[in-house]
């Protein structure tokens, strides 16, 4: 099976470079239907598997998710909680773990490897299944990230990956996991985004890094996959470096400024000083806060945090 449907050579020039969109043949796998998609649920390990509602967040950083505890519900439940309220599903690395998505995410990346002649590493691509009111807030990726819209409709907000949209002590957070994948955002920033609507069994891909945030109109499924590429690596062993520097010696080192061959020491410095620990992480805990319940409304009861260990 040819995975996308309309690839043309604009395409494949702009791929990575710019933001494209394609179509593509994921629903035709029969492996994204709300009956699929509770089997996969009741299979998958619940150690990768994250249930989440939107929280109040704060004016920086709004829309925080919160941990839902999701061990009491089945697969068809937690579809309908999706359906219903304001549930947001991820089923990290499904189409790794699961031999019948492996095989089509192995046809994705077979297929963007022969178009654009490059090799693709350490693939990973999981599920998401969102309610209509699902919002993922402003945030970047570290790696070459790829959205395969399935099912419903959504609005993507992509932004430049300028240090005005993507401050470098905000990606050294990023890079050191000192904190989840937000970002400052505030709503004049939408000046410099482009809004993309997806239908269904629309991919969009863009530049390594480039912020962005999505809006459901509708019940949505989703495939998201990521993959290192040796410029995210290179980056990302540079900013681990700057991360160290500013945290140790409060040196501010900025991506922009240095020169290859800064860039290049840092590079092979950055995998050494992450290999042995050199960045001091403040110990967070994923603390659960409420439960999926079918008799509730919107699926979604309020508890006392506890701190999440399944
Ligand atoms: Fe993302």
């Amino acid at each position: 099976m040819d995975i996308f449907k309309n690839w043309t050579d604009d395409h494949t020039k702009k791929f990575r470079k710019d933001i494209i969109t394609v179509k593509h043949r994921l629903s035709e796998t029969g492996l994204f239907t709300d009956e699929a998609l509770a089997r996969l649920l009741n299979k998958h390990p619940s150690q990768k598997l994250d249930v989440c509602t939107m929280g109040k967040g704060t004016e920086l950083f709004p829309n925080k998710f919160r941990t839902g505890d999701f061990r009491d519900s089945d697969g068809k439940t937690l579809i309908e909680a999706a359906k219903a309220g304001k549930i947001w599903i991820n089923v990290r690395e499904a189409m790794n773990v699961h031999p019948e998505y492996k095989a089509v995410l192995d046809q994705m990346y077979g297929a963007i490897s022969d178009i654009t002649g490059e090799p693709t590493f350490n693939a990973r691509g999981g599920i998401l299944i969102s309610s209509p009111a699902a919002r993922v807030p402003y945030h970047c990726d570290q790696t070459e990230t790829i959205l395969w819209h399935v099912r419903g409709k959504k609005r993507m907000y992509l932004y430049p990956p300028t240090e005005e949209y993507l401050p470098d002590e905000a990606y050294h957070r990023i890079i050191t996991n000192d904190r989840e994948d937000d970002i400052p955002y505030s709503e004049d920033m939408d000046k410099g985004a482009k809004a993309f609507d997806l239908s269904e069994d629309e991919m969009i891909s863009w530049r390594l890094n480039a912020p962005h945030r999505v809006d459901n109109q509708s019940y949505c499924v989703s495939v998201t996959t990521e993959y290192s590429t040796k410029e995210s690596a290179f980056k990302n062993s540079v900013m681990f470096t700057n991360a160290v520097l500013r945290q140790k010696f409060g040196v501010d080192s900025r991506w922009a400024d240095a020169s290859m061959p800064e860039k290049y020491v840092k590079s092979i410095a950055g995998r050494v000083l992450r290999k042995i620990g050199a960045y001091d992480n403040p110990d967070s805990d994923d603390m659960v806060t409420f439960k999926v319940d079918k008799n509730a409304p919107g699926f979604i009861v309020d508890v006392e945090p506890y701190q999440r260990a399944f």
